[in-house]
């Protein structure tokens, strides 16, 4: 397992040539001719090594958001850089319109580590929530019975699966959704957590329930223990899909590969991204068993990059590494660590804070938003990001080691104590 060992924050590794200081400047005008549809801390990266990222001054930080957890095995992991570069030689791009050589490994291989039948590739996130949704509709039509548009998802408040006009369209986030509309209708929203509600929601029409089994976006929130196995038994006594958004929390992060995992829990359709892509390129996907899958057929949906071999060579590559299980028992064991940092904090900084596997969401206590306590940490070279006010969110590499996470964690008690 290729890990980095924990240097100090401002070393330059030497491969990399540093602009030099007078270019800081150059990045004045970062956003002229680019739109402000994001806020991001005052930092211009410039190289990524592991865990470790460094600006174009050549400072050096310790990455604890990892691309939210697209980069589960760190920046620039050489196994993967390799399939990447060997494919970059070989074949890029053909579209589906034919068939490539990489593609039955990428279905084969994710299949099998979601022990389902059919992978159907997209890119973003988005677009694999998008497909699942089709999927379910189409089941809820074909399947079920039920009137052609008239099909309902019951979703959870607090959620966030992707920014399109139907995925916002369900979004209880005003800043991601105000202004969009008109909505895309056809879900019906309940408390995350709230099994009673969730029953109550499933009417004939409803072809699905569609949950992020922890709330990334959210602040890292954990349901109550039982809950995702509940809306498993619930889906099954009323003839619904289970559609579980692991984009964020699947692909070792939690310490299992999956974070239903936790609950023994398999959903009707496994939705993936992020990590699955490597940190190299965007891949996604939706994982299901024929009966569910094969509500499409050819020309019913699709993607000109979706499945693409450069894509599918990097993200067959990372189900390879997830297929041994080291990482997922990595991600537990470094998590274990982290929990304990975090609990040993002094009492009265945090307001709460949750940890699964090497994923946490921190409430803070006291005057400081989150935003602020981000900043403070990226002056002591880490990366976090707030969500929510007062929430940061900590989601480092898995290729951590745990002297990075005892740094981590003491940077976190110095911002707290000044
Ligand atoms: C749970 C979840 N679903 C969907 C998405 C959307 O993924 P993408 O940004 O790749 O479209 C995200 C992104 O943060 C996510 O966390």
């Amino acid at each position: 397992m290729f890990v980095t060992s924990a240097r100090t924050m401002h070393d330059v590794p030497a491969d990399l040539e540093v602009a030099g200081e007078d270019v800081a400047g150059e990045f004045d005008g970062l956003y002229a001719h680019a739109a402000h549809n994001y806020a991001p801390l005052p930092v211009v990266l410039a190289h990524g090594e592991g865990v470790w990222v460094t600006d174009v001054s050549g400072r050096r930080y310790l990455d604890a958001l990892a691309g939210y957890s697209a980069l589960n095995f760190g920046h620039r992991h050489p196994r993967l850089i390799a399939a990447a570069h060997e494919q970059l030689d070989r074949l890029t791009l053909i579209s589906r319109a034919f068939d490539h050589d990489r593609f039955a490994a990428l279905t084969g291989e994710l299949a099998a580590l979601c022990s389902k039948d059919a992978v159907l590739p997209m890119n973003t996130g988005a677009e694999a929530v998008e497909t699942a949704i089709k999927a379910a509709r189409r089941w809820g039509h074909q399947v079920k019975g039920i009137a052609d548009g008239t099909a309902r998802i019951v979703v959870a408040d607090g959620n966030f699966h992707g920014r399109t006009t139907t995925i916002v369209s369900f979004s209880t986030d005003p800043d991601a959704r105000t202004g969009y509309g008109p909505y895309t209708p056809g879900f019906d929203i309940v408390p995350y957590g709230d099994l009673d509600a969730l029953g109550a929601a499933i009417g004939d029409d409803t072809c699905a329930v569609l949950l992020e089994p922890i709330q990334g976006e959210g602040g890292v929130i954990i349901p109550p223990d039982g809950y995702l196995r509940g809306v498993r038994e619930l889906c099954d006594e009323r003839s619904v899909l289970f559609l579980a958004d692991e984009i964020q929390s699947g692909l070792g992060r939690t310490g299992r590969t999956f974070a239903c995992d936790h609950e023994d829990v398999v959903p009707d359709i496994w939705i993936l991204g992020k990590a699955l892509g490597g940190g190299i390129v965007p891949l996604s996907a939706i994982v299901a068993d024929r009966d569910v899958m094969d509500v499409f057929t050819p020309g019913s949906h699709g993607s000109t990059f979706g499945g693409n071999p450069l894509a599918c060579a990097v993200g067959v590559e990372v189900v390879r590494m997830l297929a041994t299980g080291e990482w997922q028992e990595r991600a537990a064991r470094l998590g274990e660590r982290l929990a304990d940092g975090l609990a040993a904090l002094p009492t009265g900084a945090l307001s709460g804070f949750r940890v699964r596997g090497l994923w946490a969401g921190i409430d803070i206590a006291g005057e400081r938003t989150g935003r602020q306590v981000c900043e403070a940490l990226l002056e002591r070279g880490v990366l976090a990001k707030d969500t929510h006010g007062s929430t940061i969110r900590l989601a480092p590499p898995l290729v951590i080691t745990e002297e990075e996470v005892d740094l981590l964690v003491d940077t976190l008690a110095e911002v707290l104590a000044g």
